[in-house]
């Protein structure tokens, strides 16, 4: 089988990086890729915001199948224009992908199949964010509706700092109740009527150490979550993600893709924080660094309708940890073009993911984005992994650059607490 594999962050190196281990794929182009999937698959320059650039694309590689990373493309479409190509493609329609395009879509779904989730005021006036911030009181929560890369949302005990986000924001502004607890993510594969977990993973939004700073796309990741509840897994399937593929469905745009479930384990029990229409970053590249079953067969039966026939998924029972490693600046303006080094001192069980890198004219890996590298490794157990992940990120030089040095680190000391909900 033909592969296409559309973006260019540490999640589609990721991808690439499952994809070639797969005796079922022959062939694997990934575009427009970066200077780590261009060391495993064919590379070809494409512009992901353009549908039918992505159509004309898979069509001309007579792709098998394609599988679209970032939400930008699914939003506008190209999973569409894939499948109106007769191209088989991983990745929902722009009806279904509203699910992570707009967050006032998302909590209609969610109202209409009864999934938990922060109580929430969609607002277009500065008057009506005044009222809903005051409802809920502190610490608001003030989100723009559309995409915004995850620098979208703004959690503050500053009234005057959550009034001026909203005042950022481009079109409607959702104001919701705060979520205190531990956050999971989930990633559950589905053809639009079977749903098939994969095992959670959680994230590091903010920028530094401690949970301080603004809020990035993500800054590092593990799995397992040692601290999970007992049957986590299958609560989030049943009263999460069962019922959401279904109402997509009912509603006539069926999800076909992962339906990525941002939840918070809180005192009154699971809520949705968000949902997301593709494979987080940095999550994947820890959740497939544990997967053991071939993953091309798996998306192409999800991108089929034939996932109800696909055997039980297999997972290695040790941990992953990723680390990423951002430009100076990051999450705000970076800088580019610096040159990146010692990618190659990096051992394993260590290894790096390339986001934000090229290749310069000189052959050299330079930066190119705000998140540069991720540095995964696994291990028996999450201390295992750790430690790896980090010697790996001290083998790496690039000007300015930063990391977060407590990545799992609450996990692996047993400090995570899920709050008790009382019954
Ligand atoms: P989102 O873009 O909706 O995923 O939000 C980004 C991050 O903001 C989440 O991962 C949370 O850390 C935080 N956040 C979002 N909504 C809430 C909420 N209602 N309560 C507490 N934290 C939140
Ligand atoms: N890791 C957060 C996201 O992918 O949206």
């Amino acid at each position: 089988m033909k592969v296409l594999v559309v973006g260019s962050g540490a999640r589609e190196h990721a991808l690439v990086r499952s994809l070639s281990t797969d005796p079922a794929v022959t062939e694997l182009v990934c575009a427009p890729g970066n200077a780590g999937t261009a060391e495993l698959a064919e590379t070809r320059p494409l512009d992901v915001s353009d549908p039918q650039a992505v159509a004309s694309l898979a069509t001309a590689e007579q792709a098998d199948l394609v599988v679209i990373g970032p939400e930008v493309p699914l939003v506008r479409g190209a999973a569409d224009a894939v499948r109106a190509a007769g191209i088989a493609c991983f990745g929902p329609g722009a009806d279904a992908a509203r699910i992570e395009g707009s967050k006032a879509f998302a909590k209609r779904v969610m109202a209409a199949a009864q999934v938990p989730t922060a109580m929430a005021h969609v607002c277009s006036t500065e008057d009506e964010v005044a009222a809903a911030l005051d409802a809920f009181g502190a610490p608001y929560v003030v989100k723009d509706d559309g995409l915004a890369a995850g620098k979208g949302v703004i959690v503050t005990s500053d009234r005057e700092a959550a009034l001026e986000h909203a005042r950022q924001c481009d079109g409607d502004v959702v104001i919701e109740e705060y979520l205190d607890g531990p956050e999971v993510s989930l990633f559950a594969l589905t053809d639009g009527t079977t749903v098939a977990p994969l095992v959670p993973a959680q994230d590091f939004k903010r920028v530094r150490d401690g949970d301080a700073g603004p809020n990035t796309g993500g800054m590092g990741a593990y799995s397992p979550l040692p601290w999970a509840p007992a049957g986590l897994v299958d609560e989030i399937v049943e009263r999460v993600v069962q019922p959401t593929v279904d109402e997509l469905r009912r509603q006539g745009t069926p999800f076909v893709g992962v339906l990525y479930a941002g939840l918070a384990l809180t005192s009154r029990g699971l809520r949705v924080i968000e949902f997301n229409a593709r494979f987080g970053d940095p999550e994947t590249q820890v959740v497939l660094a544990r997967l053991r079953t071939p993953l091309a067969g798996l998306l192409q039966a999800a991108a089929t309708g034939r996932l109800a026939e696909a055997e039980p998924l297999a997972w290695d029972a040790g941990a992953a940890v990723t680390v990423v490693v951002a430009a100076e600046g990051y999450p705000g303006k970076v800088t580019t073009g610096d040159p990146i080094e010692g990618i190659g001192d990096v051992i394993a069980p260590a290894y790096v993911l390339h986001a934000g890198t090229e290749t310069g004219p000189d052959g050299a890996v330079v930066s190119s984005g705000g998140r540069v590298l991720s540095v995964t490794a696994t291990g028996a157990d999450l201390a295992a992994a750790r430690a790896a992940a980090y010697e790996g990120v001290l083998a790496i030089r690039l000007r300015g650059s930063h990391y977060r040095t407590d990545i799992a680190l609450a996990a692996e000391r047993g400090e995570v607490r899920v709050p008790s909900t009382g019954d």
